[in-house]
Parts: C-alpha cells; structure tokens; sequence
C-alpha cells in the first residue's frame, strides 16, 4: 500500500547531532540492510536509466560506491569511482570545491571515460551540491556527457540541488528532508 518512495524513505534513519551538534543525519544503513527495500530502491534507478542506455555509471566516494556499482551490474555497464583525492593509482584528474570549512578534492583515472561517453552520476545525497559539482565537473573535462546526477536523497533548504540545476546539470532525487 506504501508507494515505492515512501518505503524507501521509511528505512533512512535520521542520528541527531552527528557529526556536530545540531545536524540531523540522514543514514542509509538501514536501507542497505533489508533486502527487500534494498530491491526497491536500486530498481528505481535501473527503471529510470534502463531506456537512457547510459555507457557508465560513475558513482561518488562512499556511498555513491555502494549503489553505483549494484545499478551498474544491474544495467550491464561499467562502473567509475571518483574518489577522495590520494586512493587512485593511476594518472588522474582532479576537482577542488569549496565546503563549510576549507576545502574537498575528488579524482578520477583519466581514462575512466572517454569522449561521447553518456554517464550517470550518482551518490547516496546531496546537501551543498559540492561532491556532485565536482563529479560531474571531472566527468565533462574528460569529454563525457552526464546524462543526469542521481540519489537517493535531497536536502533542498541547503541550495545545492537548485545550484546545481542552474548550472545546467539534470538532477533526479527520490527523497526530500527539510
Ligand atoms: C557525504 C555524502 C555525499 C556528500 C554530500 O559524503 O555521502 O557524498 O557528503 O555533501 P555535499 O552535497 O555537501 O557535497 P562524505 O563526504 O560524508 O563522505 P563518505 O561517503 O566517505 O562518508
Ligand atoms: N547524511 C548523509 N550524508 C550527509 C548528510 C546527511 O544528512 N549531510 C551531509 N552529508
């Protein structure tokens, strides 16, 4: 009787005051740990990119890993990880962006993709839009199209979903927290 998206956004667990004081942390775990709900969400996103046939999926270090990679195996394509600067082996590009306090850096291989690929990048929620600006910005400098940043959940007070629009990136999220 419960809507796909209402089961989803039934199994994030909100952890106050962590990491600091005052934030409302929305956690995932418990979405990733019923196998049920889990099928739920990854098929959302393989029903939403089935037509599209993007080449790739990149998804975001952690957690985009985790639904990237399954989304990936499900659509048979590859799987990108960009990750926080330092882990990548081989040659690779980079994007700096700004967050509350100092700065993030996330790296890709450069031959992770190519020009004319169609990917889609996704992470588990975007709250300043920072990580997913910075994905795609990496994605577009080595000549790929992102088709659409994808994730579960969105924390639209913050601006970064809407700043991230405006830049001209498209945006598909499954659930809102104020
Ligand atoms: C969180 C989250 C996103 C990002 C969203 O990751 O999983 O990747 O922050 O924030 P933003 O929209 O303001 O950039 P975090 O940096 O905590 O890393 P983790 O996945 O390694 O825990
Ligand atoms: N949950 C998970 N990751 C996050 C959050 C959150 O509420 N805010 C910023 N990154």
């Amino acid at each position: 009787s419960m809507s796909p998206v209402d089961y989803i956004k039934s199994h994030i667990r909100t952890v106050s005051d962590w990491p600091a004081p005052g934030v409302q942390f929305r956690d995932i775990t418990p979405l990733l740990a019923d196998p049920r709900v889990f099928r739920v969400l990854i098929d959302q996103f393989v029903h939403r990119y089935f037509d599209a046939r993007p080449s790739a999926i990149a998804g975001l270090d952690a957690r985009g890993f985790i639904i990237g990679s399954v989304l990936a195996y499900e659509l048979n394509i590859g799987f990108v990880p960009i990750r926080k600067k330092g882990k990548l082996p081989f040659t690779t590009v980079e994007e700096t962006y700004e967050l509350e306090y100092g700065n993030a850096t996330v790296e890709m291989h450069t031959d992770a993709v190519k020009p004319g690929d169609r990917v889609v990048l996704i992470d588990d929620l975007i709250a300043t839009g920072g990580t997913m600006g910075a994905g795609a910005r990496l994605l577009q400098r080595l000549g790929a199209e992102v088709i659409e940043g994808a994730a579960i959940v969105d924390l639209p007070e913050l601006g970064g979903s809407a700043r991230l629009k405006a830049s001209g990136l498209p945006l598909f999220t499954l659930v809102d927290f104020e």
